[in-house]
């Protein structure tokens, strides 16, 4: 896929787009035999929805508070007996989420093509930073930029703003990449050049907005770029 823009740095969402969130699965279900996948997802998506509604109510708590907030609900939800201490360690566990396999390598390619390479999450600084040591990423992105100075989460457009203000160079010469499809979509709408890493093959969304490019694997976000250094 060709887009005509010139892309001089990459902003990498970090959750399901270099942090497996679904990787906590494992222990939930060693800890609830039967439900950890459903615990997994009903979790993902209460965290999305929390992180929506405080934004759109003006009543932001950083990340991981309403990743914990979402926990203790999905537990409850499902019936699930989990004191203080299980989900303090299934807590423990969405701080050192898995990277996914291959990625490293074509991460570190990609910063070694001369662009900046950087993070804009809803995650807190200290969430990031912490995820960030756990999949072996040290180094690589830089800025790293959560949205809690903008107490706005994503898709809010005060929360995007902080990507070219962080990155010091117009929106539309940053090429964001997000595996998720509503993320890419508020992206595209704010100026972005977006890539859309769609690892789980999902179907595009119904927003009336598409992303510049997309692709399954982060080897294909490494060939999109080097296709845009060329240009
Ligand atoms: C992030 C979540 C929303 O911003 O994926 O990292």
């Amino acid at each position: 896929m060709q887009v005509e823009r010139r892309i001089t740095a990459i902003a990498f969402d970090a959750y399901g787009t270099l942090f497996d969130v679904f990787s906590i699965g494992a222990l939930a279900e060693e800890l609830f035999s039967g439900k950890g996948t459903a615990l997994a997802t009903m979790w993902r998506d209460k965290q999305l929805e929390y992180a929506r509604i405080r934004t759109m109510c003006g009543r932001f708590a950083d990340f991981w508070t309403v990743t914990a907030d979402a926990l203790d609900y999905c537990c409850e939800r499902l019936g699930l007996t989990a004191d203080a201490a299980l989900q303090a360690r299934l807590m423990q566990q969405y701080a050192e989420l898995s990277g996914y396999p291959g990625d490293l390598e074509a991460l570190h390619h990609i910063k070694g093509l001369g662009l900046k390479v950087g993070m804009l999450s809803n995650g807190s600084a200290r969430m990031l930073n912490s995820a960030i040591t756990a999949a072996s990423m040290d180094g690589l992105f830089d800025p790293v930029i959560s949205v809690d100075p903008a107490r706005r989460f994503k898709t809010a457009p005060e929360a995007y703003q902080l990507g070219p203000d962080g990155f010091g160079c117009p929106v539309e010469e940053i090429l964001f990449v997000s595996a998720n499809g509503w993320d890419v979509c508020g992206a595209t709408w704010f100026g972005y050049t977006t890539f859309w890493l769609n690892r789980a093959g999902l179907p595009a969304e119904r927003l009336g907005v598409e992303p510049h490019a997309t692709g399954r694997t982060m080897g294909e976000v490494v060939r999109f770029v080097e296709a845009s250094a060329r240009r």
